[in-house]
């Protein structure tokens, strides 16, 4: 047996025990002429000492030992003189009289600790030993309770999981897809999917009336913190549903997943929002309502009084932040470079400072009297020692500005705590948005979501301003200001369908070559349906308080789309080009 306990496990209670444990050297140290080793494994680390007195071949052995040895070492469980209450095993620790190595160690990159010395590419390189961390190993036994929990009670409510192919049909929409050559098929490509959509639909048409799948999608678009090219669903589809079935469902989902996994109530009902008033009052379609500090409109206040800029644009909108009239001179030109900046975007900053001794100071003071500025703080529920941060420009660039600011002054002022939860369900979306660049409409969710039933005659309305007006009964689920997940309600009948594709300028010889399988299954009795799916990265990184998904995947991809560790991607011999008729039109030198 090459061990009788985990580093983990052995307690007061334990000592007298003669054991065999087996792991790695975190670190060892000389004292007095004893040698202390920390053994760490899996589920934590133990002590282990070689007193000064022991066989002088045991004592070098121990001197020997490096960083990241495999040992195994039998010895006695005895109490410590000098106990550590901040470790598990802090009461004990091993008098060791065997140490067997069982594979030595390069010395490590970096050190394997909770903070480590490496930076990210170096621990990307070597993420095996980047995943001995603390952090690391916490992170995935988090995603797989999660995982368990989601199986839990979706199997409790009858759904089942069922795996759909990798390998399919390239139908770029959306993001674009990752191709595969087949081999048997010269010259022509399989897609991996960006998400089994399709084939959810397919199984509700084969009656599979309550699907979920755990599922790896691929997206080749460009990566951020919360993005990967590979990247998990939780993905779902129910047949003979409403929105409200739908909903109801998932809310129990999540309600579970948070009392299971973390011991937090969240909210019930979950507060449902419009994707307009999201847009209007928070400037982003993922609100984090964590904080207030809402956006309004002050088109009609700042007008009329000559200030050029404001009376140019068909939106001028404010947000009041609380406590910050002390910004000073320095701080508030800081913030208007700030929003300068392209990920921002906008041209300029107007504030107001409402200063606690009743004063008000602004940067538009030329043209706006004490009242006029008193009029516009009002609107925007500013009271006396909050600064009024002004932008304006084209409506909703401006409120998608205004938005990241709120989110900036938000985070600046410590409003957006990492352990409170915020969800919310945003509803009524748009069925569609005109792309002015390409002179078409998108499908704002996916071109498979059906528009409401009661705005239909503006669906088959060929004017613009109709097809603008199509909401859909689709949803997201938000975090924190992060989208956890979203779904429709589906279109379940052909012609609907075909009007969908012919509305996103999709012919119908096209939408015939890439979605005939699904247009001819509707006319196989599809039931009616909709379902959502969930980040499943981003669900585990949130519940582990954090928004980059990168530390919940056991090997993700750098920004670049690489894994550095295996190298990938990388180039293939000539035999596998020919194999795959493929000519590569890059110049290498392999
Ligand atoms: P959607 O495209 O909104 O919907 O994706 C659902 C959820 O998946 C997560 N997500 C990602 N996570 C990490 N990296 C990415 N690159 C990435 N892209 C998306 C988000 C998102 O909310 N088929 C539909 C769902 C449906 O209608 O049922 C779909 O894929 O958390």
């Amino acid at each position: 047996m090459y061990r009788t306990a985990t580093c983990g496990e052995l307690r007061i209670s334990d000592v007298g025990k003669a054991v065999t444990l087996a792991g790695w050297v975190q670190r060892s140290r000389k004292l007095g002429g004893m040698t202390f080793i920390d053994l760490r494994d899996r589920y934590g680390i133990t002590q282990l000492v070689v007193e000064a007195d022991a066989p002088a071949e045991l004592v070098e052995t121990a001197t020997g030992l490096g960083r990241e040895f495999v040992i195994q070492v039998k010895g006695e469980v005895v109490e410590r003189s000098s106990k550590n209450a901040k470790m598990p095993t802090g009461d004990i620790e091993i008098r060791v009289n065997t140490i067997n190595i069982l594979n030595k160690s390069l010395t490590p990159p970096f050190t394997i600790e909770d903070q480590s010395d490496g930076g990210e590419d170096l621990r990307a390189k070597y993420r095996y030993l980047d995943l001995r961390r603390n952090p690391l190993k916490k992170a995935l036994e988090l995603r797989h309770r999660i995982a368990h929990e989601v199986r839990n009670y979706l199997d409790s409510k009858g759904f089942l999981e069922i795996e759909t192919p990798y390998l399919i049909k390239s139908t770029p929409e959306g993001a674009r897809d990752f191709v595969v050559p087949s081999r048997m098929n010269p010259g022509q490509f399989y897609a991996l999917p960006q998400s089994p959509q399709t084939f959810k639909q397919l199984l509700m048409v084969a009656g599979y009336d309550r699907y979920f799948q755990i599922v790896r999608c691929f997206r080749d678009e460009d990566l951020r913190a919360d993005r990967q090219p590979e990247f998990t669903q939780i993905d779902c589809e129910m047949s003979f549903v409403e929105q409200e079935d739908v909903l109801n469902m998932f809310e129990g989902m999540m309600r579970t997943l948070f009392k299971n996994v973390l011991n937090v109530e969240i909210a019930n009902p979950i507060p449902r929002m419009s994707w307009y008033d999201a847009m209007d009052n928070y400037g982003s379609d993922k609100p984090d309502i964590r904080f207030g500090m809402t956006i309004h409109e002050i088109t009609s206040l700042a007008q009329g009084h000559g200030f050029g800029v404001f009376d140019g644009v068909p939106y001028v909108g404010a947000i009041a932040v609380p406590g910050a009239a002390e910004y000073t001179r320095k701080q508030l030109d800081e913030l208007t470079e700030w929003v300068k900046r392209p990920q921002v975007g906008a041209k300029g900053l107007v504030y107001i400072k409402l200063n606690p001794d009743g004063t008000v100071k602004s940067s538009v003071d030329k043209f706006f009297s004490e009242e006029d500025l008193k009029a516009i703080a009002a609107a925007v529920e500013a009271k006396i020692g909050d600064l009024v941060l002004v932008l304006c420009g084209e409506k909703r660039k401006t409120q998608t500005q205004l938005g990241v600011l709120r989110l900036e002054m938000g985070g600046r002022l410590g409003l957006r705590k990492p352990d409170e939860f915020a969800p919310l369900w945003i509803v009524d979306f748009p069925l569609l948005e005109w792309s002015e660049e390409d002179g078409r409409f998108y499908a704002m969710h996916h071109p498979f979501t059906a528009p409401k039933p009661e705005h239909m005659e503006w669906f088959n309305s060929d004017k613009k301003e109709d097809l603008e007006r199509v909401c859909a009964n689709a949803y997201d689920f938000v975090l924190n200001g992060n989208e956890l997940g979203g779904g429709s309600i589906r279109i379940h009948e052909a012609a609907v369908q075909e009007r969908m594709f012919e509305v996103l300028g999709i012919g119908k010889e096209e939408a015939d070559y890439k979605f005939g399988f699904i247009i001819n299954a509707f006319k196989f009795g599809a039931p009616p349906h909709g379902g959502l799916a969930f980040g499943f990265d981003r669900t585990c990184a949130l519940f582990g308080g954090q928004e980059t998904i990168r530390d919940y995947i056991a090997f993700p991809k750098n920004n670049q789309g690489r894994d550095v560790m295996i190298d990938a991607p990388s180039l293939i011999d000539q035999v596998q080009m020919d194999e795959l008729c493929l000519a590569s039109t890059v110049k290498t030198d392999a």
